[in-house]
């Protein structure tokens, strides 16, 4: 999505014919369009029809129980409490979500041959850790700690590992795109010099060979939380070459160029990714604030429409307590949160931070699930206490 991009094969003029080498058969184009024929697209060429199928099931896999009682309540998450065996698929547990935005955790520890689709979302899927490469239609996006990949609504893709010891993902389901924000590109679409990226510090998909096998692949839909399994005939990577502006997308946190203010900046510098229901944000190492009576910690703030959840990666986050790597916190709109009693003061004089961290504010109230539940601290929302 940062740019226009092609691999492999690709005739001279699109929507006209493109023989195989046997000089008779057509390879087979299809258009993967977003909003009907009028967002960003791709065309891609398939050795075989891309969705010959020979039988579908339903799959009855564990989908999220919403906390009901959940009270009105800051709330922090030790998101490695309880970790549940699985795939890249079924690994996944979802903490928080409403209609436009779902936050999960996975603890990735079985390798899977499987391939997997989600139709009614774009995923965004951060890797805390762990190591390996992202296969679709597209080609390969290899992906290490701190890759944030993107992928876009309807792409067919599967995860390898290279050791299934210690992965985990932070994935975010979005029901619109993950696009840059409009302010950080110029008239022409190319990334502003005030933007905190460029072009160069995203990771398009590389080229694989097409594979040309025939056989049973086992294909796993998620619709909401519906799955179905598709059987199809054709390998699902039989691309010889595409092009356009729709496809997996990889940035690592550690590219992400700060900006550091006289007095404190809020959180809109840390933006990363908008959709049309919520921001993504990434906090990284940087000096901070310069003023002589600066005060880097934030101050206490009331955001009455917005939701705030943060991931904790690395470091030492400036104005929490109490938060290691793997925290979550979860901040409804409507009520004030702000620095527990010190750090404010902790932070006067003090130059630079090393943390790390993602966050994601929310539009529309997210609902906590049974497994955010089952996984909080206690005593999170005494931590404003004076005395604590
Ligand atoms: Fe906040």
């Amino acid at each position: 999505m940062p740019f226009y991009h092609k691999l492999g094969e690709l005739p001279p003029v699109k929507h006209t014919t493109f023989y195989k080498p046997d000089g008779t058969s057509l390879y087979r184009e299809e258009l993967v369009s977003s909003k009907g024929f009028s967002g960003i697209y791709s065309t891609v060429y398939h050795h075989e029809l891309p969705n010959s199928m020979k039988a579908y099931k339903d799959l009855k896999l564990a989908s999220a129980e919403l906390w009901t009682e959940a009270p009105t309540l800051y709330m922090h998450s030790d998101t490695d409490k309880h970790k549940e065996s699985g795939n890249f698929v079924t690994a996944r547990r979802t903490y928080l979500e409403n209609a436009g935005c779902k936050i999960s955790i996975a603890h990735v520890d079985e390798d899977s041959e499987i391939f997997y689709r989600n139709v009614r979302a774009a995923e965004f899927i951060f890797i805390h850790h762990g190591a390996g490469v992202l296969y679709s239609q597209f080609g390969k996006n290899p992906f290490g700690p701190g890759d944030q990949i993107v992928v876009p609504r309807g792409t067919i893709y599967r995860m390898s590992f290279e050791d299934l010891d210690q992965v985990k993902l932070v994935i975010v389901e979005s029901d619109t795109a993950f696009e840059i924000p409009k302010h950080y590109k110029n008239d022409n679409g190319q990334m502003a010099e005030h933007a905190p990226y460029c072009e160069r510090d995203f990771r398009p998909p590389e080229y694989t060979e097409p594979i040309l096998e025939k056989g049973e692949y086992p294909l796993i839909l998620k619709a909401d939380d519906r799955y179905t399994e598709h059987t199809l005939v054709n390998h699902p990577f039989d691309v010889v070459g595409w092009d356009g502006y729709l496809y997996p997308f990889t940035f690592n946190i550690k590219n992400f160029h700060p900006k550091v203010g006289r007095i404190h900046l809020p959180p809109p510098v840390h933006l990363l990714y908008t959709t049309a229901s919520f921001v993504v944000c990434n906090f990284v190492p940087r000096p901070f604030d310069f003023h002589e009576k600066a005060i880097p910690a934030p101050y206490f703030h009331n955001n009455i429409d917005s939701d705030e959840v943060l991931y904790y990666l690395d470091g030492d986050f400036m104005s929490r307590k109490g938060v290691v790597s793997g925290s979550l916190t979860f901040h409804p709109g409507g009520i004030t949160h702000g620095p527990q009693p010190g750090r404010t003061e902790d932070s006067i004089g003090v130059e630079k931070t090393e943390e790390y961290a993602l966050m994601i504010d929310t539009f529309s109230p997210l609902k906590p699930t049974t497994a955010l539940q089952a996984s909080l601290l206690d005593d999170y929302y005494r931590s404003w206490m004076p005395n604590d």
